[in-house]
């Protein structure tokens, strides 16, 4: 499965999507991203429920788009074999969630996906590094999690430069991702910093054009 398209992967949010038209959300842009981000909130470790097991379920029948679930849930390990079911490709979990991840990642990996650990924007990157090595993703939140359409927070560009020095440092492929308030205009910002994955929801699912969307997100990442 072809899960790169150009120098940077481009993983747009389904939370901004129409919830009653997503085959057709996602067929229209199918074609132009990189990974579909799957934000599955549980309404405890943040004040929002999304989308779950069924419905990620379903999506698998209608595209064959690399599965990013980003858990934001309080028990993302009882997640990993459902989700693995219904066709993920990646999980990545909150280190708030999950204090020793070495578990929830042996499962994961154990069930044939792949990792990732989350910081939220006052989470420190020193409360992932030492799990880096078990990490295919790093997700460095630009947002408060919970809801999409919020503004980019910029005190986080630091700590992405952080996750990327020390991936660098270690000789380690993993990607660092960033999620929250990613438009076309600070794009450029998380990319030089180091991310090598954006996810855009409402920049994105949110604009007129969709598709436009994202070749203009690719433009300003260039
Ligand atoms: C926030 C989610 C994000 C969100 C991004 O809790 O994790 O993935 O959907 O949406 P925008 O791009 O609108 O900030
Ligand atoms: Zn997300």
């Amino acid at each position: 499965m072809i899960h790169r398209i150009g120098g940077v992967k481009i993983a747009p949010s389904l939370l901004a999507a129409d919830f009653a038209r997503l085959e057709e959300e996602i067929g229209r842009v199918e074609e132009h991203v990189d990974w579909l981000h799957l934000d599955v909130m549980d309404g405890h470790f943040v004040p929002n429920l999304s989308f779950g097991v069924p419905v990620i379920e379903s999506l698998r029948k209608v595209t064959g788009l690399w599965f990013d679930c980003h858990l934001m849930v309080t028990n993302p390990a009882d997640l990993v074999e459902p989700l693995a079911a219904a066709g993920a490709n990646l999980l990545t979990m909150h280190i708030e969630a999950i204090p020793d991840p070495e578990p929830a990642a042996k499962l994961t990996r154990d069930a044939g996906l792949d990792f990732g650990l989350v910081v939220n924007p006052l989470t420190p990157f020193a409360a992932v590094a030492p799990y880096a090595e078990l990490c295919d993703v790093l997700l460095v939140m630009s947002v408060e999690p919970g809801f999409g359409g919020q503004a980019f927070i910029d005190a986080v560009v630091p700590k992405i430069a952080e996750a990327r020095e020390w991936v660098e440092a270690r000789g380690l492929a993993t990607d660092i991702q960033v999620d929250g308030g990613i438009t076309p205009s600070n794009v450029r910002t998380v990319l030089d910093a180091g991310a090598t994955v954006v996810v855009a929801g409402s920049a994105i699912f949110g604009a007129d054009d969709p598709v436009r969307a994202v070749a203009e997100m690719r433009r300003a990442a260039e």
